[in-house]
């Protein structure tokens, strides 16, 4: 991470595809010095509600702007088609660029489109929400939906750059503020260094940094990638039996909570390190999420099974003293003891 005034630059280590992701306010006038040479065409991929002052204006280039429908039910390979469809119309070519502009639905949407036209074309992102920045921009998953499932198609494509511009927090929704800061509170407890101490725009860039020595490591998620999904097994199981209702970040706070219970149920971790969890969840990033009511664990832990009918065992990333490791066949009978302590706490 090198200083430049107030803006902190963080490589992505990726050999040949390695890339710089630009954090701090104002970083958008910096997406000029990330577009590969040649481009002649940009295509800007964006979104109504975010606002237009985060659009790089780029001199020389031809720019066109498309948008895309807001939700879940627009990330489609419908809306690839037609995004793909506009490029074509537009004339760009295997050498031209598209431009992410908005929060993790815009960075996966236009990100897979720029995967799949013309076999893969250059895209930056300009990542607008937290969660865009900390995670969704940062990686190269990219990819929509089915209607049988979240993500189901999609692509590894890294973009050639990212920008971060912290000044598009300021006009985000607080419900999608705090969704981002749930999914940065499961970065203290990735590593062990106190996060707490940084500044908001470093821990941001901190953020990012980790999550790219974890892709680095492990880009196709084989390994530690799985780290990424600290408090996300309950988190998933929470969204499906809401339908949805919580939000992802939200559920990813809970998560996190519920897997310091767990850690501790199984001698993993102490009353101390469970009581951090709460100080980060609760007084670091002021998040007062609570249990969904009328949710039963069976139903929660068929749900974290997903399709496997006789559920005795599953699999979570839980917290030691040495650190994050993925444990499988934790026992049915721990989980139920560490979420009798955890809804008795968060209810
Ligand atoms: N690829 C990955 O590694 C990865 C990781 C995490 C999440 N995701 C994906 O990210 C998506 C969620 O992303 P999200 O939480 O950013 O939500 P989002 O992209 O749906 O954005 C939420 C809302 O905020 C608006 N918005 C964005 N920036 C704004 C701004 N600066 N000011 C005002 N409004 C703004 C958007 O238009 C949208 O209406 C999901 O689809 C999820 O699957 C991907
Ligand atoms: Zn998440």
């Amino acid at each position: 991470m090198e200083p430049m005034s107030d803006i902190e630059t963080v490589k992505i280590d990726l050999g040949e595809r390695a890339y710089s992701v630009v954090v701090g306010h104002g970083a958008v006038g910096h997406v000029a010095d990330l577009i590969p040479q040649g481009v002649q065409r940009i295509a800007l991929v964006t979104q109504e509600s975010v606002p237009p002052q985060f659009r790089p204006t780029i001199t020389g280039v031809h720019t066109s702007v498309h948008f895309i429908g807001e939700g879940e039910s627009f990330k489609t390979l419908g809306t690839i088609e037609r995004l793909c469809s506009e490029f074509a119309r537009q004339g760009l070519t295997r050498k031209d660029l598209v431009i992410a502009v908005g929060g993790g639905m815009v960075t996966d949407v236009a990100g897979f489109a720029a995967a799949s036209y013309h076999r893969g074309i250059s895209v930056i992102h300009v990542a607008t929400s937290l969660l865009a920045m900390i995670d969704a921009a940062i990686g190269g998953k990219t990819g929509v939906n089915l209607v049988e499932g979240k993500n189901l198609v999609g692509a590894f494509w890294q973009p050639s750059g990212v920008v971060c511009d912290l000044d598009a927090l300021a006009s985000l929704p607080a419900r999608e503020m705090e969704c981002g800061l749930g999914e940065m509170a499961k970065y203290h407890f990735i590593v062990r260094e106190d996060l707490n101490a940084l500044p908001f725009p470093s821990r941001v860039a901190r953020c990012v940094g980790i999550k790219g020595e974890i892709v680095a490591a492990d880009e196709r998620e084989g390994g530690i990638r799985a780290f990424l999904n600290y408090g996300h097994t309950l988190a998933h199981a929470l969204e499906i039996e809401t339908d949805f209702s919580i939000a992802h970040g939200e559920a990813v706070a809970l998560g996190v909570l519920f897997a310091a219970h767990l850690g501790r149920a199984l001698g993993r971790i102490d009353d101390v390190r469970v009581e951090e969890h709460y100080h980060v969840i609760r007084e670091v990033y002021g998040l007062k999420i609570t249990v969904p009511k009328g949710l039963g664990i069976d139903a929660l832990i068929a749900a974290m099974g997903r399709d496997k009918k006789a559920v005795d065992s599953l699999t979570f990333v839980l917290d030691a003293s040495s650190g994050l490791e993925v444990v499988s066949d934790v026992s049915v009978e721990a989980i139920k003891q560490a979420y009798a302590e955890f809804t008795s706490r968060n209810s």
